[in-house]
């Protein structure tokens, strides 16, 4: 079994640069809030819950050190904050702080703000806060086709939305509305690891796709693999893996979301390789005992010839 691994897997430079923030706090001993778990990875965020880094509602931060993650928040919750004796140790990826600019500019300029995004998800939530007029979330395709207005429309897009859901939703927008604006703010470090993903994935007979369930830009990764054919699974750690999987494969591939750490990669690939030495005694010992039967056979036609 040939085992891939797909490039930009893992951390990505936002989650990298939030990281290194938080790092440098826990070797100076410093204690801190995350408003919210500080990236969308269980696992991670167990570890630095050890380490004096916790996640917590605002309800509950009353002073201290406060990250405001990745993601991003609307900015009445920095406002919320900033009343309180707290320390604010601003953690929003520069791309999402890009995203809230051009919101802010759109709805100021009297558009109504269309976002391409999950509702609900913390990023989206953030980009909502930005807009001082009207604002529409637009998750897929059917929700598309159910909008209309007669307001002018400016658009921008969740970082971590897929090329695919962007490309269906504008195709039903432009067909009915006059769209001024159209910012496609996905990221650059989503687009990579989206292309990198379905590259190998087209090659591979299943895709593993490492990262918190509750990860968005995870859970994309495996949607951008299962849409070019190859049999998805989505796992958080080496322990989900199981040997039946991969019975009948020859080839498969690795990738990982932009909030999951190098360790539970080199875990899942580690416990890969075991299942690939397992396998593959396996076969040998298979062969080995077909080979003996053939040497018992040859065996017998010798002693039946002499
Ligand atoms: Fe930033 Fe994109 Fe990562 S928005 S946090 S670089 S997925």
């Amino acid at each position: 079994m040939e085992i891939m691994i797909a490039d930009y897997s893992g951390f990505c430079f936002g989650v990298k640069r939030a990281m290194e923030i938080v790092e440098n706090l826990i070797r100076k001993k410093e204690k801190a809030f995350t408003l919210g778990p500080l990236i969308h990875n269980p696992q991670v965020v167990e570890r630095l819950k050890c380490s004096g880094i916790i996640a917590a509602d605002l309800s509950d931060i009353k002073e201290g050190n406060v990250i405001i993650r990745t993601h991003g928040v609307e900015p009445d919750l920095t406002k919320q904050l900033e009343s309180r004796p707290v320390n604010i140790i601003d953690c929003t990826c520069p791309h999402v702080k890009r995203v809230h600019n051009l919101a802010q500019d759109i709805s100021n300029r009297g558009y109504l703000t269309v976002i391409i995004g999950d509702h609900n998800h913390p990023e989206v939530e953030g980009i909502k806060g930005y807009c001082n007029g009207d604002v529409k979330v637009i998750e897929n395709a059917e929700e598309a086709k159910n909008f209309y207005t007669t307001k002018k429309v400016g658009i921008i897009v969740q970082t971590t939305q897929t090329k695919e859901n962007i490309e269906e939703i504008m195709s039903v927008l432009r067909s009915k509305l006059d769209i001024e604006i159209f910012n496609n703010t996905r990221c650059k470090a989503t687009q990579q690891r989206q292309e990198a993903a379905a590259d190998l994935a087209r090659n591979v007979d299943i895709m593993l796709v490492i990262g918190g369930k509750n990860s968005s830009n995870t859970k994309k990764l495996a949607q951008v693999c299962q849409n070019v054919g190859a049999s998805v699974y989505h796992i958080e750690t080496a322990e989900e893996l199981k040997k039946s999987w991969f019975k009948y494969s020859d080839k498969v591939g690795i990738t990982a979301g932009a909030s999951t750490p190098d360790w539970i990669i080199k875990e899942v690939i580690s416990k890969m390789d075991e299942f690939n030495k397992e396998m593959n005694n396996q076969e040998t010992v298979k062969k080995e005992e077909e080979g003996e039967l053939n040497y018992e056979n040859t065996f017998t036609d010798l002693k039946e010839d002499t």
